[in-house]
């Protein structure tokens, strides 16, 4: 089977903001305690974080991790976790029915950052604490000193301003699960008297808003339109959530998940742009796609009131990596409107990196986002591609080949991102550079394999891994590219003028990277 992609350096989606590669901690099972947090263990550090999770994490050159919540954030009150730990009370969480420690907090997180290389992005409690809380913890973070919470940072060994930039107004507050959940009116005012406190303190911080927290709300969109209206010149973002599924064990069905996706961007595309036009206004309003993977597997959700229990540890598998490439694929398509996206979540729970207290398991759906953090840089390219299409069960018929594309302007290089749909047939991909040419520097990495659930384990860590591919250069400067079922397909290549020898290899065939090339 063919297909073809054509790519225009001049026809562009928008910019690719390098926070779309972002991740999501949350005091959650064992995502914080026996995750990232780990004293004693002698793989952690002397302030108790563990060296080889944060490796694993910074190899993913993630720009913001969300914290610390998540449905956690709406009964947590952050003051429980600063200052000398034998004077932090437990306290019951009650999303998650466990005993929160609150041995590590704000400024363990905010160290934690620093050892990983990402910028911390905090949520506020708007559910059981309000706008007063929530500026005091922008004053402890933010403010130099010689004001009570500054000066408390300070006291607690924080010189410098924690600097946090990126704040959530809450999380999920339309779902009734939600410590705190309101009607959409009740909690935009809540939000806009939050952002005022915050931002009056320090007007460098960017906002939030909730959004609903699925497709599935009953209130999806509406909830939106009605806190969006109220809070339009208060945020920079509004957030979007979402966990896909194969329930019924549909692979076609599954893989064409990208659809959705696609389709919900479109929905917030037609929504923000609505409100913007009955606000008349100037200003406008991005997405923060701050929670998705894939989720549905694993539902323990009951801690049983004790600390740091084993909850929501989703194996993943192969098909669950390239429904993660498609969300990827998806926000680089409308990078024009999103802006932030954070993969929920990092470690343990629902997470790429799983830990024992011996090691760690990489799961498949880290790869691809490697993979894309890595090669999306610069301009996010709008492709044209044509191919087969197949049958998705009731998503009907959806194109075999999903694609995105950028263009890194300081190196020259264009990536492409193709996800082979298809079960069965490879694809011979035929990308078109629009009267520019490839160079002879390409890479092309992979992964594939024949069955969709092959998962990695403790004891096979390295079933579901990425591989070296390669590409053929035509001397039209052409670049034809196998795209193999059920794979990921990233190719990197530098633009050069037409090139006048034949047929040309490149690359090695297929051989075996390493998860960490
Ligand atoms: O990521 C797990 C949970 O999913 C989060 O706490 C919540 O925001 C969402 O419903």
């Amino acid at each position: 089977m063919k297909a073809t992609v054509k790519l225009d350096i001049d026809r562009r989606a928008g910019p690719i903001d390098r926070r779309l590669f972002g991740g999501f901690l949350e005091h959650l099972g064992r995502a914080v305690y026996g995750g990232v947090y780990d004293p004693g263990n002698p793989l952690s550090d002397d302030r108790g974080f563990r060296t080889d999770v944060a490796g694993a994490l910074r190899a993913l050159d993630m720009p913001c991790v969300r914290y610390p919540g998540g449905n956690f954030v709406s009964n947590y009150d952050w003051r429980d976790g600063v200052g000398p730990r034998e004077s932090r009370p437990s306290r019951p969480d009650f999303a998650w029915k466990t005993i929160e420690p609150n041995t590590f907090g704000v400024d363990e997180f905010a160290a934690w950052c620093r050892v990983v290389g990402t910028e911390p992005m905090m949520a506020v409690n708007l559910g059981t604490l309000g706008p007063r809380e929530a500026a005091d913890l922008v004053e402890y973070c933010n403010l130099p000193g010689g004001t009570h919470w500054a000066d408390a940072r300070r006291a607690n060994g924080g010189a410098d301003p924690h600097g946090v930039k990126l704040w959530c107004l809450g999380n999920e507050m339309d779902g009734p699960w939600q410590a705190g959940h309101c009607p959409a009116p009740e909690y935009a005012l809540k939000a806009r008297q939050a952002a005022r406190l915050m931002r009056g303190l320090d007007p460098s911080i960017e906002l939030v808003l909730c959004g609903s927290s699925g497709r599935g709300m009953a209130t999806y969109l509406e909830w939106d339109r009605v806190v969006l209206e109220h809070c339009w010149d208060e945020v920079e973002y509004i957030s979007a959530h979402r966990y896909s599924g194969n329930r019924e064990d549909d692979t076609a069905w599954f893989l064409a998940e990208g659809v959705e996706i696609d389709r919900i961007l479109d929905d917030y595309a037609g929504l923000l742009a609505y409100v913007r036009g009955v606000k008349k206004s100037d200003r406008r309003v991005f997405v923060a796609f701050d929670e998705w993977n894939v989720w549905y597997k694993n539902h323990e959700t009951d801690g049983r009131w004790t600390e740091g229990p084993s909850l929501l540890e989703e194996v993943y598998n192969l098909e669950d990596a390239l429904v993660c490439a498609q969300y990827l694929n998806s926000f680089l398509r409308h990078a024009d409107i999103v802006r932030i996206a954070c993969l929920a979540q990092i470690v343990n729970v629902i997470a790429p990196v799983l830990t024992s207290p011996d090691g760690i398991l990489i799961q498949s759906i880290y790869h691809p986002l490697r993979m894309f953090s890595r090669h999306a840089k610069g301009v996010s390219l709008a492709p044209i591609v044509d191919g087969p299409t197949y049958t998705a069960g009731s998503r009907g018929e959806v194109p075999v080949l999903d694609v995105s594309a950028s263009h890194d302007e300081e190196t020259g290089a264009v990536s492409l991102f193709l996800v082979n749909r298809g079960t069965s047939h490879d694809l011979d991909v035929e990308i078109d550079f629009g009267g520019r040419a490839a160079g002879t520097a390409v890479e092309v990495e992979v992964l594939s394999g024949d069955d969709p659930k092959a998962h990695n384990s403790w004891q096979a860590p390295e079933v579901v891994a990425p591989a070296r591919g390669s590409a053929v250069r035509g001397e039209d400067g052409k670049l034809r590219v196998t795209a193999p079922a059920l794979g990921l397909t990233v190719v990197r290549a530098g633009l050069d003028r037409p090139a006048r020898a034949g047929l040309q290899a490149i690359g090695a065939a297929h051989e075996q990277a390493t998860g960490n090339s």
